[in-house]
């Protein structure tokens, strides 16, 4: 089994390489693609946020950077906003956004699962997308929960299950039948799906501390332009960089079997899908 470090240097190594840097170059692509879950999440935010008194909100695994912006756009002046990632170039280009914003936001490159916050520093901890991917979740959580203040809340948009999500696998399921099996994988590990059990997510939160722990699902509506496929599929899709390491021959035929899967999703000069989600929502208090 693979071990807490290991797991750990493997995200690093994940977010700091070819997917952070593409995540980042193609930013603005991702950004309008998950542009609804931004909308909510920073509804989610303004709901939960005390009625007196300046707010301080973490936003975790911030990416970059669009959705710790909106949130400062969208709080009253006095709000605080600090993303955190572990990712370099994600936070590089989410600065250079802030810099050009002109909008008082920090980041910090940090582990949000193991960073020593300070105590209590936070009313409001979000998230879009940014905590599927710890080592140890539950003592990741617990984490987050000695940062949050006593009457802390906690806003986490995650995906629901591979099962539910056929556009995020379309792409694996069509690469599948030409590459070997792959080893059996662990459903718990860290990845886009890891949260996607609503018992083993009450289970963590329970165990972190947190209270008040509450799952609604989230089934949003998500689009690009349909003349941006073929960057989906060589640079975005979930399998992507799996796809162009593969030597030339096999990779021309994966190539075109993912492509295929993915123009199924065309309508109306858009490539449509429906993302199927959780909004997590737990209370530092009981
Ligand atoms: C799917 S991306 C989402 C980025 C951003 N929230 C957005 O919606 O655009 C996941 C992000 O989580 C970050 N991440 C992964 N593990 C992390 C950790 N332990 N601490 C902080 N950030 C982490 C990655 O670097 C990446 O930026």
């Amino acid at each position: 089994m693979t071990s807490v470090d290991e797991l750990k240097q493997q995200q690093q190594a994940f977010w700091n390489g070819p997917r952070g840097e593409v995540w980042s170059r193609r930013r603005a692509f991702m950004d309008a693609m998950l542009q609804p879950f931004e909308d909510r999440l920073v509804d989610e935010v303004r709901r939960l946020s005390p009625a007196d008194g300046p707010v301080h909100v973490l936003d975790v695994g911030c990416g970059a950077g669009a959705t710790t912006l909106a949130l400062k756009r969208a709080l009253p002046a006095a709000a605080s906003c600090l993303g955190v990632d572990i990712s370099g170039p994600l936070l590089d280009t989410a600065r250079a956004r802030a810099d050009k914003s002109g909008l008082n936001v920090r980041f910090l490159c940090a582990d949000a699962g193991a960073h020593d916050f300070r105590r209590g520093e936070f009313d409001i901890l979000a998230s879009r997308f940014g905590v599927m991917f710890f080592a140890d979740p539950a003592a990741a959580f617990a984490n987050l929960r000695r940062a949050a203040s006593d009457d802390g809340r906690l806003a986490f948009v995650v995906w629901r299950s591979a099962e539910e999500n056929d556009f995020m696998t379309a792409g694996h399921r069509a690469a599948a039948p030409h590459l070997p099996e792959p080893p059996p994988r662990d459903p718990h590990a860290p990845g886009p799906f890891s949260l996607g059990d609503p018992d083993r997510v009450r289970a963590i939160l329970d165990a972190g501390g947190w209270g008040r722990v509450e799952l609604a699902p989230l089934d949003l509506p998500c689009a690009f332009p349909a003349e941006r496929l073929d960057l989906f599929v060589d640079e975005l899709a979930p399998n992507a960089q799996d796809v162009a390491a593969l030597e030339p021959g096999l990779g021309d035929t994966v190539r075109a079997a993912v492509r295929d899967a993915y123009g199924r999703y065309v309508q109306g000069g858009e490539v449509r899908f429906t993302a199927r989600c959780w909004m997590i929502g737990a209370a530092a208090s009981g």
